[in-house]
């Protein structure tokens, strides 16, 4: 791909990149054009040294569709869109550890999230992410074929239950139950990306719960074989923060992990949410 705009630099073989030449509190329709084209190209774009507003922020979401009020995790006063991801110096336990897709127990699970860097550890902090294109496309013809006639079941419980938020509580962050904490729903194990028809395993480790109409002891060890299959080394790249930074990623098909490794630092970011569609697997694009 040919960018007149933007500066590309690619972080691993297997996805992301680093964004240059970009103020995205000022983005013209023609740059943004390359950008929307970047992130589907590296799945997770980076932006170095941006200021931007929370007004603007929140504006720079609202290009790539409408923006998701989080469920069970209270947003800023001012602009519920924006939550406050913080870790405080005295806190043990971080936000978004382990891999996962962002909201993928809801109906619509989010388009993507965008995370600004408002204050980072000197070192640690990193976020990790996966490419679900690949975790599919490295699977044999036998469990491609299994899967696809297959319903994976998915829920907050194991993050957003009550116990699970007594358990692990943030000072910093104000999160809380709801009646929904307990709910499922059900996503294909395959799901075709709405954008560009490439197939990817559309699976994490905190929210998929169980495979439908199986037992729980059928379904533990096959999730846990995806999930382990999901984020091999090689379907990885790695970010490390600065201080303003900002990136984007496609939550339909990346899994993220926010690694705890800066014990006794802060870390601030504010994330925003963009809405994404129902996950469509192979037999809804056949019937399409
Ligand atoms: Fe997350």
């Amino acid at each position: 791909m040919i960018y007149k705009r933007l500066a590309v630099s690619p972080i691993s073989g297997a996805m992301g990149a680093e964004i240059g030449g970009v103020d995205l509190a000022n983005l013209d329709d023609e740059t943004f054009a390359e950008v929307k084209q970047a992130f589907r190209d590296h799945l997770v774009i980076m932006f170095r040294d941006q200021n931007m507003t929370p007004e603007q922020l929140l504006a720079f979401g609202r290009r790539f569709g409408d923006l998701d009020i989080a469920p069970f995790v209270k947003g800023m006063d001012d602009y519920p869109a924006i939550i406050e991801v913080v870790k405080t110096a005295r806190d043990e336990v971080n936000f978004g550890g382990a891999w996962h897709s962002d909201f993928s127990f809801k109906r619509e699970p989010p388009l993507g999230s965008i995370l600004y860097a408002r204050e980072v550890p000197a070192v640690g902090g990193d976020t990790m992410f996966s490419n679900l294109h690949l975790a599919y496309e490295t699977l044999s013809s036998g469990m491609k074929d299994m899967l696809d006639g297959l319903t994976a079941i998915h829920s907050p419980r194991r993050s957003y239950s009550a116990k699970a938020i007594a358990s692990r509580s943030r000072a910093a962050m104000t999160i809380e139950a709801d009646e929904t904490s307990e709910s499922t729903w059900e996503h294909p194990f395959i799901r075709v990306h709405a954008d560009t028809g490439r197939r990817c395993l559309f699976i994490n480790d905190i929210y998929t719960i169980g495979v439908k109409g199986w037992s729980e002891a059928e379904s533990r060890p096959l999730l846990k074989f995806l999930g382990a299959h999901a984020v091999k080394p090689e379907f990885t790249c790695r970010l490390r923060w600065r201080k303003d930074s900002v990136a984007f990623w496609d939550n339909r098909c990346v899994l993220h992990n926010a690694l705890n490794d800066y014990s006794g630092h802060r870390r601030h970011m504010q994330r925003v949410t963009v809405v994404g569609e129902v996950p469509l697997g192979v037999s809804d694009m056949a019937v399409a």
